[in-house]
């Protein structure tokens, strides 16, 4: 008889803390450094950061309580369902038994607002009356938008230009929860105007987006303005823990005990950090875990580029973190996955790969679609191109598994749907997609940079 398709957890067993991976990790973390190369100090984050959200970036604590307000947030789609993906291993004939992690079930439709209600929040707790953020695809934007609503704030949301063209109704569902959205590079900033005095035909990059976003905080003289970012930062990681937290537990009563694989797309690290860090703290100690991050081809950052300090933006206005980074000048090819379109990584993530806790992939948009295709036609569920890629890298070890005659377990975090992604999906059926790999030449020039920023301890 077939076990239960979904795993659910009641509102009462939402985990009540998040987990802060800092506490465990071996090896020595490689501070932010300022212009002057020397480590930097809580006040120099205060212009864009509340306190309270600078002071959970610099946390050791292995656990810190969720706030009431918060939880009371993320109930209204949470816990969030765990599900077996038996039509797809039928598919597949494989032995391995695949499971995912549904993020899909928010209101923005990925894992985002899982740091936007918690980032509003605190903003909120400091006095912060807006927020002005950057996106890729659209998920982040439309997730700080549905946040802010939640609390009475305002939210301004700079739009990648390839997405803003790609994705109009992200930009439809940000109005709807009262924010505003405009394409980057827009007019409204000097390093918006710098980017478009030079390149003016630029798909625009994330780089660009958030130094708009910084500087359109930061020179708002009434003080009450902040700005947030939607991965990457440790506060962004320890937010989403919540969803390895949940998934432990749903495990555990699906009868399985720990996963022998653990899938995760990643572009700035934050689903993939959120589903892997709980079970990372295992393989820490002792637990075999295969942990892959799956990345685009095109935007190589874990499998290609080196592990350096480097600046999140490209007008150079976050500190230095280090991370494995393909330069802050970076310009993507515009594939559809534009969340996973960012040059740089989570310290955190990047650190974990360092340590050889985390095993990176990289695949081609063909095979990720594929994948998207028969996970839409057999699971039912049409995936965001960027949780694709953890869908091609899942199939690919399920079919491992059938070679080797090995009934592994499998999780993967299914980040997003894309119900707002579809122009992708219809690129595809129509074969106007191509693979596209990084030029060497491309990689080199974009990656030169770095060699004039200190070096990270290794
Ligand atoms: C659905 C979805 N998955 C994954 C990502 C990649 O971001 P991260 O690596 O921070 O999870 C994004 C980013 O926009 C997204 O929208």
């Amino acid at each position: 008889m077939r076990k239960n398709k979904k795993i659910i957890l009641s509102e009462k067993e939402m985990p009540k803390q998040w987990y802060n991976i800092v506490a465990d990790l071996p090896g020595t973390l490689n501070p932010p450094l300022g212009p002057d190369g020397k480590p930097i100090g809580p006040e120099m984050l205060a212009p864009v950061f509340p306190m309270n959200l600078i002071e959970q970036e610099v946390s050791t604590e292995r656990w810190i309580d969720i706030p009431e307000k918060v939880m009371e947030m993320l109930s209204i789609w949470r816990p969030a369902p765990m599900v077996r993906a038996y039509a797809l291993e039928e598919a597949l004939g494989t032995p391995a038994r695949i499971y995912y992690k549904n993020e899909s079930v928010s209101p923005a439709g990925s894992h985002k607002p899982n740091t936007a209600v918690a980032q509003a929040y605190y903003n909120r707790e400091f006095g912060i009356r807006k927020l002005t953020t950057e996106t890729g695809a659209g998920q982040w934007g439309s997730a700080l938008a549905f946040a802010c609503s939640l609390l009475g704030m305002e939210c301004k949301v700079f739009m990648v230009r390839v997405s803003f063209d790609q994705k109009p109704f992200r930009k439809m569902m940000m109005q709807t929860w009262g924010g505003t959205c405009i394409a980057s590079p827009s007019n409204e900033t000097q390093a918006g105007r710098d980017v478009l005095a030079k390149y003016p035909d630029t798909p625009g990059s994330l780089g660009i987006a958030i130094s708009e976003a910084v500087e359109a905080a930061v020179t708002d003289e009434t003080g009450q303005t902040r700005y947030s970012l939607g991965s990457v930062l440790n506060h962004v990681m320890l937010h989403q823990t919540i969803i390895g937290l949940e998934a432990k537990k749903q495990l555990e009563k699906a009868g399985e005990k720990l996963p022998d694989v653990l899938i995760g797309c990643a572009g700035g690290g934050s689903n993939f950090a959120g589903l892997s860090f709980p079970f990372i703290q295992d393989k820490i100690h002792g637990a075999e875990i295969d942990v892959i991050a799956v990345e685009p081809k095109s935007c190589p950052t874990l499998t290609q580029a080196p592990f350096a300090y480097d600046h999140g933006d490209i007008a150079k206005m976050t500190p230095l973190l280090a991370m494995n980074s393909l330069g802050h000048g970076f310009i993507p090819p515009p594939i559809h996955a534009g969340g996973l379109r960012y040059h740089g990584m989570s310290p955190l993530v990047s650190h974990a790969v360092k340590e050889g806790l985390v095993r990176p992939e990289a695949i081609h948009q063909l095979e990720c679609y594929e994948a998207g295709l028969l996970f839409s036609r057999t699971e039912g569920i049409i995936p965001a191109p960027e949780t694709t890629h953890a869908i091609a890298s899942t199939i690919r070890q399920a079919k491992l598994a059938k070679e080797e005659g090995k009934e592994k377990v499998i999780l993967f975090n299914f980040s997003g749907h894309g119900l707002m992604d579809l122009v992708g999906y219809e690129k595809f059926l129509n074969g106007e997609l191509k693979d596209i790999k990084l030029a060497t030449k491309d990689f080199e020039q974009f990656t030169a940079v770095l060699k004039n920023h200190p070096s990270p301890v290794v």
